[in-house]
């Protein structure tokens, strides 16, 4: 089989960004004998010089300017693990305009300008794909869309934020004390930059606004989730759940009534004969019903590097197969008047 050479940009080169590095170069051969195709790092978009050549590519890739990315017409996708809302919805949203497929991990750049981008994606003809933004390296997106092809999807449900199931988890099993739990989950590369967007749950009111958007098919905001945190959460009502069975986890949940989409992100106390007592650690779990297959559930590793990459990866393999025909159409939310 020829072989056919895709350039990658990489916008961020930390924790996933670095992952994918390192992926691409561990694992090129494999993807190239199954695939055909040769994933080639082309550009790195990073604070640094030294945090590119850490990741282990070659020096000449760096770049601290967007302009030398979107510029580059050896660049075929562009693989935003930036995080944070801007520069990188504006950096997205310019490799899509440059005729770039772009692939992102950013649920929140994603989450707030879901429509936008959709739709300047559209506009170009090009691929947005985001199966690592939501669930880490479970392919959710991937299951999301194949139900959505037949079905109307009700209910969501589910376990959306690694760093807050370890800590809750650390907390029950080991009786670990909240601070030294997060310490962990951000030695282990799950938390986000300020984890804050963990355990005040941010970050599984963007993953659960994605979520809800493709399943509505219009852009529902991070805006619209009734949020509350962990950090309420006392060790004395972690232990009382534990003692009764259970266990207190932040769950995620949105729900259609009527036209309009209930979303939720909240500690509960879940029942030890429910499924998603028992997601440990780092996993997520997600409950997907639609009205035709009933419910699906979903598991595996919702954050850390590896599972990130993994599911990055995949995306890029998939812009460059199949472009813009896996890029959802979102319409913007009507105006409440
Ligand atoms: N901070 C996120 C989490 C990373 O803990 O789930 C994966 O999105």
């Amino acid at each position: 089989m020829a072989s056919r050479e895709v350039g990658i940009a990489l916008l961020g080169v930390g924790i996933v960004g670095g992952a994918v590095a390192r992926t691409i170069t561990e694992q090129g051969d494999v993807i190239e004998a199954r695939t055909g195709i040769r994933l080639v790092v082309r550009r790195a978009l990073a604070r640094s010089r030294e945090r590119v050549v850490q990741a282990g590519l070659p020096p000449e890739v760096a770049t601290t300017e967007i302009e030398e990315v979107v510029g580059d017409e050896r660049v075929d996708v562009v693989v935003e693990a930036m995080g944070g809302e801007e520069p990188a919805a504006t950096y997205l949203r310019r490799s899509l305009e440059a005729g770039k497929h772009v692939v992102t991990a950013n649920k929140e750049a994603l989450a707030k300008n879901f429509a936008e981008l959709a739709a300047a994606a559209r506009a170009s003809g090009r691929a947005l794909l985001f199966e690592a933004s939501v669930g880490g390296g479970i392919p959710l997106m991937a299951s999301l869309r194949q139900i959505l092809a037949d079905n109307r999807v009700t209910r969501i449900r589910g376990i959306v934020n690694g760093t807050t199931n370890y800590i809750l988890t650390q907390m029950a099993e080991r009786r670990t004390a909240y601070a030294e739990a997060l310490r962990e989950a951000q030695r282990l590369g799950y938390a986000e930059p300020d984890p804050t967007a963990d355990v005040e749950g941010y970050d599984a009111a963007y993953k659960l606004a994605i979520l809800a958007s493709l399943a509505a098919g219009r852009h529902i905001r991070p805006e619209q989730v009734d949020r509350t945190g962990i950090t309420g959460v006392t060790p004395e009502q972690v232990a009382e759940a534990r003692a009764r069975g259970g266990a207190i986890k932040l769950i995620a949940g949105a729900e259609l009534d009527g036209e309009e989409w209930r979303l939720r992100v909240a500690p509960e106390f879940v029942p030890g004969d429910h499924l998603l007592a028992h997601v440990r650690l780092n996993f997520n779990a997600v409950e997907i019903t639609g009205d035709r297959v009933g419910p699906v559930v979903l598991y595996g590793q919702g954050a850390g590097p590896l599972p990130t990459a993994s599911a990055i990866v995949s995306d890029i393999l998939d812009a460059a197969r199949f472009g813009a025909a896996l890029t959802p159409h979102i319409v913007p939310q009507m105006s409440r008047t």
